[in-house]
């Protein structure tokens, strides 16, 4: 059996099938099944990690650790999952290149003492470590259903961005294969493109044009805030992107070599969502 922690989010719900077009049997979490649309074939378990209850790990062979970038303390909810999973044999956990690349944004050093501490748990591990996901690129959605005007931050890093399915077919791959115990994976798509060149490439997937805008980030953070995000969340973003800038860029083979085939590209994403864009 294996638990897969935030089955619902944008990896979970490519890593429950791919999981179960494997042969593996999931258990898959949820706070709310109600909402959650699981794979009927897995087995749904209620639980919220702030308060994590250990017979959640009952028979559990293998877990997929992944906490919210968005959850009340991720690093106090992994910790409360290792310590409960003594009788586990291998964690996968989910964090970022930001580590891989020694950033210290606040969102890159709770991955890596999250890391830490799961290398010093005891089960075998295999630590992921994707780069910004093609997903973030849904935060556009509004402008391309409005006026068509994309604005983004002056400075805005140039990207090898990943495909969530990708990621999920490696966290799929590790965890029912054997091999991947004590290493660490950075995850890239195949080619590094700029915020000017993703805009273009979802205008062409959508068949009209949109239009890029540089803005002073003061006028970015002024737009994040009236969404309602916290002022910490926006800091520690416009940080992290400071940070990442010359590295997003870098790509990794690790995809292709795992997966035996070409990461997806930003184009593949951009069909494939054009009718949510519409
Ligand atoms: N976005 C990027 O570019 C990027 C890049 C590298 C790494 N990452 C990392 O990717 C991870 C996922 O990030 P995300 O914010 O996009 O999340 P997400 O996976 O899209 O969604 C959050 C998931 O976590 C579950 N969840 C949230 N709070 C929970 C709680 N208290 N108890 C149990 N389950 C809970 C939700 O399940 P329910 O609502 O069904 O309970 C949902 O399945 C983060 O660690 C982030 O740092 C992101």
């Amino acid at each position: 059996m294996i638990l897969v922690l935030g089955s619902t989010g944008k990896i979970g719900r490519e890593l429950v099938p791919a999981l179960l077009d494997r042969g593996a049997r999931v258990r898959a979490l949820t706070r709310d099944p109600s909402r959650a649309r699981i794979d009927p074939r897995a087995e749904v378990a209620v639980g919220d990690l702030d308060a994590f209850e250990p017979a959640l790990l009952d028979g559990v062979e293998r877990v997929f650790v992944l906490t919210s970038g968005h959850g009340s303390d991720p690093l106090a909810q992994e910790q409360a999952v290792l310590k409960a999973a003594t009788g586990v044999s291998h964690v996968v956990k989910l964090s970022t290149t930001g580590v891989h690349f020694g950033q210290t944004d606040p969102i890159s050093l709770v991955h890596a003492e999250a890391e830490r501490a799961v290398r010093e748990a005891g089960p075998d591990w295999t630590i992921l470590r994707p780069g910004t996901f093609m997903d973030n690129r849904f935060a556009w959605l509004h402008a391309v259903r409005g006026d068509g005007v994309i604005r983004v931050p002056e400075g805005d890093p140039a990207s090898a961005l990943v495909h969530v399915r990708d990621i999920a077919e490696v966290a799929a791959t590790v965890l029912t294969g054997d091999g991947h115990a004590g290493k660490t994976y950075p995850l890239t798509g195949g080619e590094a493109l700029t915020t000017r060149q993703q805009v273009e490439i979802l205008g062409d997937a959508l068949g009209r044009r949109l239009t890029y805008v540089e803005e002073p980030e003061a006028a970015s953070r002024a737009r994040m805030l009236g969404f309602g995000w916290p002022a910490s969340a926006v800091d520690g973003i416009f940080e992290l992107k400071r940070q990442s800038a010359g590295k997003e860029e870098i790509v990794f083979d690790t995809v292709r070599e795992l997966l035996g085939r070409a990461p997806l590209t930003f184009a593949d994403w951009a069909r494939e969502h054009a009718a949510s864009f519409a």
